[in-house]
């Protein structure tokens, strides 16, 4: 193997580089992870990335790549069968369509360009046109990395309460948590969402927080 000097210094959108104070900080000796100051660390932990969500709410911590969150956020809301409408703005919002529906969702994949984030009037057009109720969730990628366009989340719940509809509103904030304006209490969000190695420049690890509205009975229960 040939030596390399120097340091590897990654320049892609994600994963970003880690900075120096988390890597030594990983570099610590292994604590008991049944003794009091693991517990004691974890609850501090848990507490504090609620304000990173901006949420009162649970958050879920879950050891995975952004996919992995993606797959559990859909097993643990969702059910075979069940519709959701997603939209097709980019590289990361296509490959989440084709893990809905190999999970056996029913996606409603709206076309639009990879110009622009999810348009919301579009979003309270199909709403509008669901008078069933059948679509039980609104997947939207905030940031969508492959083209850098953002969706404007706050308008996308305006658009949903407008048309009445009590879907919930799923978002993956891999790239974007930490790094752009989001607030998952106020916008009324369901989020598989990931804050890792992007904007939150961390190890894999996908964080997740449980949605105000209750979802559907869960029969294959995967965590
Ligand atoms: C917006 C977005 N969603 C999902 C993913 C998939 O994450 P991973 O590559 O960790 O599986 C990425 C990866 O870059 C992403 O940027």
């Amino acid at each position: 193997m040939s030596y390399q000097s120097g340091r590897h210094f990654l320049q892609i959108p994600g994963p970003t580089n880690v900075p120096d104070r988390v890597l030594r900080a990983l570099s610590a000796p292994t604590i008991d992870h049944r003794g009091p100051e693991f517990s004691k660390f974890a609850l501090e932990v848990l507490h504090g990335v609620k304000r990173v969500f901006q949420t009162s709410g649970y958050v879920v911590i879950y050891p995975s790549s952004g996919t992995g969150a993606w797959e559990a956020a859909l097993v643990n809301t969702l059910s075979p069968g069940d519709k959701v409408l997603m939209f097709e703005i980019g590289h990361f919002a296509t490959l989440w369509r084709n893990m809905a529906e190999k999970l056996g969702l029913t996606v409603e994949f709206a076309p639009t360009d990879w110009r622009r984030g999810v348009d919301p009037a579009l979003v309270e057009e199909r709403l509008s046109g669901d008078q069933n109720h059948e679509i039980k969730s609104v997947m939207v990628v905030h940031n969508e990395t492959s083209t850098g366009c953002t969706s404007r989340m706050r308008e996308i719940r305006e658009a949903i309460d407008r048309a009445g509809h009590p879907a919930l509103l799923m978002v993956d904030t891999i790239s974007s948590l930490g790094s752009i304006d989001y607030r998952h209490d106020e916008w009324g969000l369901m989020s598989p969402s990931v804050a890792r190695r992007r904007a939150c420049c961390c190890r894999p690890v996908s964080v997740s927080t449980p949605s105000a509205r209750k979802p559907s009975p869960r029969p294959n229960l995967r965590v």
